[in-house]
């Protein structure tokens, strides 16, 4: 913002805009002029938009992008570190609890979730970016963990995120150098799913909205779940998880699995290995 520019001193309700279409739930980081950073205003606002979006029947999935020309520029320097280090160790305290706990209340969402990277994503966004179970980049989008250029280490769980998400030497190099890599990079090194223009990147989290919101909603659950659990799993535990965590899907829709079945060994309607059954003809 140039100092011609009115000073925009956003509502809390204001920091987070979304919209319902088509049972895609449209969530974004609103606070452009501020590159959407997180503020404590922020965080709190996503997690009451996270909780009044999370089991509506209109949603089949979330997407979080960002307003402008940032996804996120990760946490608020000001009002998230300065102002909170200001006030004491119980308010900073705080405010790692509200972040925190909407980027946990992502990890875990009852509805499958895309990140749709629009532009800058630093540091702290990392939380969310793991959050999501899948990310899809503009290729013109940045990714930095630039904590190092300013003087910590990437916490919030940055750290954590880019050494699941790439490789040793990718991670440390990320971490250490502070440098930015662009979308198709990020897409390389697995950060994201996908990269492409950004003037192409909307139609395309649209369309991959559109094939989760064809696949039956107990499994889609369980099955993400069970991706972010048995990575810390032994070969035996995760096994047995898998069956516990199946049966128990089971006890939330007992009848989906059998109709996918009848439709294709007895219907012939489809086929399993190139596409889902029809959700909407109950067995
Ligand atoms: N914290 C606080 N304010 C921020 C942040 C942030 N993370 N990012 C941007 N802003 C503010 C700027 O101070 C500026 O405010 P002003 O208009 O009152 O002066 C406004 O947002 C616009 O930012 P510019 O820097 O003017 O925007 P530009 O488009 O030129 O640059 C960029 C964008 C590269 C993202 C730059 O804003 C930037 O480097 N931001 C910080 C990124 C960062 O390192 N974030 C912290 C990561 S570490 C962590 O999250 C723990």
């Amino acid at each position: 913002m140039n100092e011609t520019s009115p000073k925009i001193d956003r509502a809390e309700e204001d920091t987070v805009a979304y919209d319902v279409i088509d049972g895609i739930a449209w969530v974004k980081f609103n606070r452009p002029e501020k590159r959407n950073c997180m503020s404590p205003k922020l965080n709190r606002q996503m997690l009451r938009v996270l909780d009044e979006l999370e089991y509506r029947d209109d949603v089949g999935v979330l997407v979080l992008t960002g307003e402008g020309t940032a996804w996120s520029a990760g946490m608020d320097l000001k009002e998230y570190f300065r102002e909170n280090e200001a006030k004491g160790l119980g308010a900073t305290r705080a405010a790692q609890r509200e972040a925190y706990g909407w980027w946990r209340r992502l990890r875990w969402y009852q509805k499958p979730t895309i990140a749709m990277i629009n532009g800058w994503c630093f540091g702290g966004g990392y939380g969310p970016l793991f959050g999501c179970d899948l990310a899809f980049a503009a290729e013109e989008a940045q990714f930095g963990l630039s904590e190092i250029n300013w003087g910590i280490l990437p916490g919030g769980g940055a750290t954590k995120v880019a050494v699941e998400l790439l490789p040793f030497r990718k991670a440390m190099y990320h971490a250490m150098m502070g440098e930015n890599i662009d979308g198709k990079t990020a897409a390389d090194w697995g950060l994201v799913n996908e990269a492409l223009p950004l003037a192409d990147l909307q139609a395309r989290v649209t369309e991959v909205a559109k094939v989760l919101l064809g696949k039956n909603p107990v499994a889609l659950k369980a099955t993400k779940d069970a991706v972010r659990r048995v990575g810390v799993m032994a070969y035996d535990e995760a096994e047995d998880y898998l069956i516990r965590a199946q049966e128990a899907a089971n006890s939330y829709d007992n009848e989906g699995r059998k109709e996918g079945i009848k439709q294709f060994i007895d219907d012939k309607t489809y086929k399993p290995g190139l596409g889902a059954y029809d959700k909407s003809k109950k067995a």
